[in-house]
């Protein structure tokens, strides 16, 4: 699916280039970005750019991800997942590098995304999970209006728990 580019109040959102695999390793290999995520922290750049082969390389069939700019600066990635066209439902996930936590950035992110979402692909539905501990994702979401479902007890291991 294409990869967009949104702007926001203070955002650019925008694909990710293989140069900007630097950027990756270092958001990736922090443990405080990863300490609610399945993905063990990213010990060498060979592994940052498998992350992006994989996950963030535009040209993914059901999947893209964005960096989140900040007047110029990557601060942070974006992306939806498991999107179904026949279902006109989706996924997101983001992470945000620490220095820049507690400024609202994610918050305006989600927004962002979500309005492409509903608006410009025509999805109807909107999913996140997140950790019960993750009370500032948490948050976010309910900023934006997304709804507590449910608890998916045993749903994933990682991290020893
Ligand atoms: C989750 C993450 C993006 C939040 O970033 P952030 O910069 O704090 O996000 P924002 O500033 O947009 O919003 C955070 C909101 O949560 C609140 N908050 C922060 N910590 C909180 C906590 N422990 N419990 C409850 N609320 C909390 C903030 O006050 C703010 O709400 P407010 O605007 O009503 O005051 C960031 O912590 C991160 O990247 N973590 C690592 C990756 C991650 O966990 N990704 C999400 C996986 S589901």
């Amino acid at each position: 699916m294409e990869t967009p580019t949104l702007l926001s109040k203070r955002l650019r959102l925008r694909p990710i280039l293989i140069d900007d695999v630097e950027f990756i390793y270092e958001l990736f290999s922090r443990s405080e970005t990863n300490k609610y995520s399945e993905y063990p922290d990213l010990k060498t750049r060979d592994e940052a750019v498998e992350m992006y082969d994989k996950f963030m390389r535009p040209g993914g069939e059901s999947r893209f991800r964005v960096i989140i700019e900040r007047l110029g600066e990557s601060i942070g990635t974006i992306g939806m997942y498991s999107n179904s066209k026949d279902h006109k439902r989706a996924e997101i996930g983001y992470d945000l590098m620490r220095e820049h936590w507690g400024n609202g950035y994610m918050t305006e992110a989600v927004e962002a995304l979500v309005s492409y979402g509903f608006e410009t692909l025509g999805l109807e539905r909107i999913e996140a999970t997140v950790d019960p501990e993750n009370g500032a994702s948490i948050r976010i979401l309910e900023k934006n209006s997304f709804q507590h479902e449910g608890t998916l007890r045993k749903r994933f291991h990682y991290k020893g728990g």
